[in-house]
């Protein structure tokens, strides 16, 4: 099992600092490049690196779903949010499920977190090997080095009345590894204010390496620049004969 990538005790701030996320517009939008996309029957849907299920939550009345996430603190965030849905502790980088599905869905720059260009093949074949025929696997990247901005300040913050976080980091970056140590102060009633340093460190994947992977993996591999988020694009392969 690879590393925990973020800790399990930052898993409760999550939601919170991406609570100006809206996951039910990209569950739409998803749903759309789905139906123009897929040409299997089936509704087996599985998400992998689902955090805490924000996206899976508008997926569940309409396909047969199973999320999984390497990290067991978003996990068990993610089995209180979202009710009737299997979850399952997996890496991607060894996903074995044995069993496949016609979406598998792979959001948010979950696919940065692999790092390197093996580990990338490998999940990516592991995605196709988890597709039935004709089945359409779905990922959302991290920020390629050209877009990537090298020195720029980055804060987010959260809060309510019992609640308050600053979440700051510089982004940097370590040849084609993008690197944030994120320093979260955190104030919460009746608590002394706690300090955390949380690295993350993400891949930056070229548009060229994704689609040879995925053809290599027997897919029919596309890249739409516009995706869900500002400057990340959107992969969709569909898994050949
Ligand atoms: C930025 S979050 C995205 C979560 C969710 N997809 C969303 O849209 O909110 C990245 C997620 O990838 C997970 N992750 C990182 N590396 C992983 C791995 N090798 N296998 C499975 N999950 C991984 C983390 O635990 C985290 O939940």
């Amino acid at each position: 099992m690879q590393k925990e990538l973020a800790h399990n005790d930052l898993a409760k701030y999550y939601d919170l600092l991406y609570s100006w996320k809206d996951y039910g517009k990209e569950a739409r939008t998803i749903k759309q490049l789905i139906k123009k996309y897929k040409k299997s029957d089936g509704k087996d849907l599985l998400e992998v690196a689902c955090g805490t299920g924000k996206h899976i939550q508008y997926f569940k009345n309409d396909f047969s779903v199973l999320a999984t996430d390497g990290n067991k603190g978003m996990l068990d965030i993610a089995r209180k949010n979202v009710r009737g849905v299997p979850f399952k502790q997996a890496d991607m980088v060894h996903l074995r499920l044995g069993k496949t599905f016609d979406v598998v869905l792979c959001l948010f720059s979950s696919i940065g977190y692999v790092k390197t260009l093996p580990n990338l093949e490998k999940t990516i074949k592991n995605f196709a090997r988890h597709l039935n025929v004709g089945g359409v696997v779905i990922i959302e990247p991290w920020f390629r080095k050209s877009v990537y901005e090298v020195g720029s300040p980055h804060m987010t913050t959260y809060e309510d009345k019992d609640t308050k976080i600053a979440r700051l980091a510089i982004s940097e970056a370590r040849g084609n590894v993008s690197v944030f140590d994120m320093h979260y102060l955190v104030a919460e009633r009746n608590k002394e204010v706690r300090h955390f340093v949380d690295r993350h460190e993400l891949g930056m994947f070229e548009p060229n390496d994704m689609l040879a992977f995925m053809k290599k993996a027997g897919l029919e591999a596309h890249f739409l620049k516009n995706g869900l988020l500002k400057d990340r694009g959107l992969y969709i392969g569909v898994k050949k004969n």
